[in-house]
């Protein structure tokens, strides 16, 4: 399989997956990188793997069409056949969620659908759990349709929110679950173990 990943950030998720990658976890190559953010650090991670990386955002361009072209251009070139959103603050154009549907993941840092959509993303999710007085919260890989935050979801996983914990420490526990479902979701992309019906997908064992 060949990932496209797009992130705006430091680039652990990044990291995360292509480690597994590297570990054998599953048979994958990340072919292309693409951000909106020249300087992001998921751009210096992917270079240092000799990862073709691109920096694209909306504003480079006159129109949404050849904003979405550009994107789906290099996509194209570098035959990427999925695309994971590692940390990536953009909404994706339409014209690429219809081009790629149902292979475009995206990881966010609580258990959606609680505490997603429009401007809930990275502290503001773990301020607003706890603000909250969740006990519960954790990390989702869910696939990415034209509604934000909210395509069917592949897996999740749980963390306790202890009494202490500020947004910080809580942001500490759920990243460390997103480096270990993301690469897991991607496996069973990969093994042809996900099942998508509707609104609903699941990993099916084998
Ligand atoms: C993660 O918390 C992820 O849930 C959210 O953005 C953050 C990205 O972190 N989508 P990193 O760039 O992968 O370290």
């Amino acid at each position: 399989m060949n990932i496209a990943v797009f992130a705006s950030g430091r680039g652990s998720n990044v990291q995360a997956i292509l480690d597994a990658i590297d570990a054998g976890l599953f048979p994958a190559r990340v072919v292309v990188l693409i951000s909106n953010k020249s300087d992001a650090g998921a751009i210096e991670i992917a270079r240092a793997h000799t990862i073709s990386t691109y920096h694209l955002s909306r504003p480079m361009f006159s129109s949404e069409e050849a904003y979405a072209g550009a994107l789906l251009e290099t996509l194209e070139e570098h035959h990427a056949d999925f695309i994971v959103l590692a940390g990536y603050l953009k909404k994706i154009p339409a014209q690429i969620i219809r081009q790629y549907r149902n292979r475009i993941v995206n990881i966010h840092p609580a258990l959606l659908p609680l505490f997603g959509g429009e401007g809930m993303y990275g502290h503001r999710v773990h301020e607003a759990v706890i603000a909250n007085g969740e006990k519960v919260s954790g990390a989702t890989v869910h696939l990415v349709n034209e509604e934000y935050d909210r395509g069917p979801v592949v897996l999740q996983q749980t963390v306790a929110v202890a009494p202490d914990d500020t947004p910080d420490s809580l942001a500490a526990k759920v990243l460390k679950i997103e480096h270990e479902i993301f690469p897991l979701a991607l496996k069973a992309f990969v093994e042809g173990r996900v099942r998508i019906e509707g609104t609903k997908a699941w990993i099916t064992s084998s």
